[in-house]
């Protein structure tokens, strides 16, 4: 990254993307071997990934909307529902389809908050000399504890739905 970007980077944005990368990685390590999915790699990405969408869900889209006098910011519904999405395809067992459709959904939501005007730049803007104050609360988001994996009838179910809510496809076979 040159300089003149760096400069511009606020610390929310910086921060907020390094975790992104950090679980990109994760991921990548998760299905590095065709013939399986490495369950260590998956466990740490699905506590990773579920802490960050908390860290989003009651900490950035909140301060975003106290920052704005009470007046959410108009992509936090889309972006709420993609979490709800990604957060119900992380409870059953991972399979090469799950994982897929995590990374589909994660490629462009990432892309809505880390692009120019996109959530984590709003923040930075909005947050102003709070920036340092939000970022502390950020780091001290707490680790989430996770439940073992489920495919039952109802979990299954649940994914469905809560991928139609966000307006994914669903598809019976391969997710
Ligand atoms: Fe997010
Ligand atoms: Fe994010």
């Amino acid at each position: 990254m040159r300089p003149r970007e760096n400069e511009k980077t606020g610390p929310i944005t910086h921060f907020l993307m390094e975790d992104h990368r950090r679980l990109d990685t994760l991921l990548q390590s998760a299905v590095a071997h065709a013939d399986h999915v490495d369950q260590g790699a998956y466990t740490q990405f699905r506590a990773g990934l579920l802490r960050h969408i908390g860290m989003e869900e009651k900490i950035l889209l909140p301060a975003a909307k106290r920052l704005r006098g009470g007046e959410p910011l108009l992509i936090a519904a889309k972006l709420r529902l993609d979490h709800g999405a990604i957060a119900t395809l992380l409870i059953p067992t991972p399979t090469v389809a799950i994982i897929a459709r995590i990374r589909g959904i994660l490629k462009d939501h990432n892309t809505i908050e880390e692009g120019p005007g996109g959530l984590y730049e709003t923040c930075d803007e909005l947050a102003g000399s709070e920036a340092a104050q939000l970022l502390a609360k950020l780091q001290a988001a707490p680790e989430v504890t996770v439940l073992p994996h489920s495919d039952t009838p109802a979990v299954m179910n649940g994914v469905r739905r809560a991928l139609e809510r966000a307006g994914y496809d669903f598809h019976e076979d391969n997710t």
